[in-house]
């Protein structure tokens, strides 16, 4: 099938993927800024982005929003005429800061999960900068639209539908993801039925990317003849040589098999999904919490009294290549990456198999 391109307001994207935000600096400028260059939508993870800036031990908020501004800036001077997006989780301490210096620095889009953005639009405003929920259901997107229309008068201008195969934390119960409750395709129906009286009010369509689990052309076609105008797509990306992380750190991926990835409930309360390595089975075995002498302050659910780990820290380690000590987030189809390419080869293979898709 033809690929179309992804038309969100004034901003159209070439080609109809969103590289998934992947924090801790797993995707920084360097990955936002190559995607973006092919056409796709390159985004950065604004957690804990000043993890090696040399004040951020001492203060870490500072070092965030210094880091945030440099990369924002980087990316752009890699793609001066591509999109670039940053995702900020709503479950953040500092969600308004963040998005406020995104808005100052020109992004063109945020993207928000890991709650309900409800003050999202709020924060845009007087801007030309996109937003877009990330949404676990149809019931999820139906209440985002109700309540930006009413206090805010607006919709969202994409939303991303991430299903039970995405990697990092995820919108569902144990239940959900034990048993295969949820499918991504009857999601994404759902959602496009549910906003249907917001377009009709505002005039206008919402477009609505699909992921969690996409991999191949064939994944691609399949949501875009379903009424997807695209795809987010993470995990895939992790196995390029543009990807911020560490070398170590991506050789994890090509290592791990199928039965090596789990779901495991991370120190915030909620599930999320992950290589089972060094660090998760000793976490697995410790009867008491680990002392946490720092804490980031950095996600609202957490409480340093009671968490097991200090998920900051976990996930700091993991991107500087301290893989033993560190947390490795993964989509389901993480087994699958077996070699490191470029992310041009990456995505001119994903749309040369999409293309070959009957319509
Ligand atoms: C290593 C990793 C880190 C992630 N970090 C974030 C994050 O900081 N914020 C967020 O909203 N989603 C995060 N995600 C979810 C992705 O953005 C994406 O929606 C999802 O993983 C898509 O599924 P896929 O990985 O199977 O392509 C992360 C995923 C991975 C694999």
């Amino acid at each position: 099938m033809r690929i179309p391109s992804l038309v969100i307001g004034d901003l159209k994207a070439a080609i109809p993927i969103v590289q998934g935000g992947m924090g801790v600096g797993i995707s920084r400028s360097g990955l936002a800024g190559a995607v973006a260059n092919c056409g796709g939508i390159g985004v950065i993870s604004s957690v804990q982005i000043g993890f090696d800036d040399p004040d951020f031990e001492k203060n870490s908020e500072a070092a965030n929003q210094r880091a945030l501004r440099k990369h924002i800036r980087r990316a752009k001077e890699i793609s001066p005429n591509g999109i670039i997006g940053l995702n900020i989780m709503v479950a953040v301490n500092n969600y308004d800061a963040t998005a406020r210096i995104a808005v100052e620095e020109g992004i063109d889009l945020i993207i928000s999960g890991a709650g309900l953005p409800m003050s999202l639009p709020g924060l845009v405003e007087g801007s030309n900068t996109k937003i877009a929920p990330i949404v676990s259901s149809g019931k999820a997107a139906k209440v985002i639209c109700k309540m930006w229309d009413k206090k805010h008068n607006r919709i969202p201008d994409l939303i991303v539908v991430e299903g039970p195969e995405a990697g990092g934390h995820l919108g569902y119960s144990l239940d959900d993801l034990n048993n295969d409750n949820k499918d991504l395709a009857q999601i994404v129906i759902e959602v496009i039925e549910e906003i249907k009286p917001y377009e009709e009010k505002y005039g206008r369509k919402i477009p609505v990317v699909a992921g969690g689990g996409v991999y191949t052309g064939k994944d691609v076609a399949k949501y875009l003849k379903l009424g997807a105008a695209g795809v987010q797509i993470a995990t895939r990306f992790i196995a390029t040589e543009e990807c911020d992380a560490d070398i170590k750190y991506k050789m994890e991926y090509l290592k791990c098999k199928k039965e090596d990835i789990e779901i495991v409930v991370s120190p915030v309360g909620m599930p999320g999904r992950a290589i089972k390595n060094v660090f998760m089975k000793n976490i697995k075995k410790k009867s008491e919490n680990e002392k946490i002498s720092r804490c980031y302050n950095c996600l609202k659910p957490c409480n340093p009294k009671d968490t097991p780990y200090c998920i900051s820290k976990a996930l700091i380690n993991s991107v500087n290549g301290n893989v033993d000590q560190g947390l490795l987030f993964t989509g389901s189809n993480g087994y699958r990456l077996n070699k490191i390419v470029k992310v041009k080869d990456l995505i001119d293979e994903i749309i040369t198999e999409c293309e070959k898709e009957a319509e």
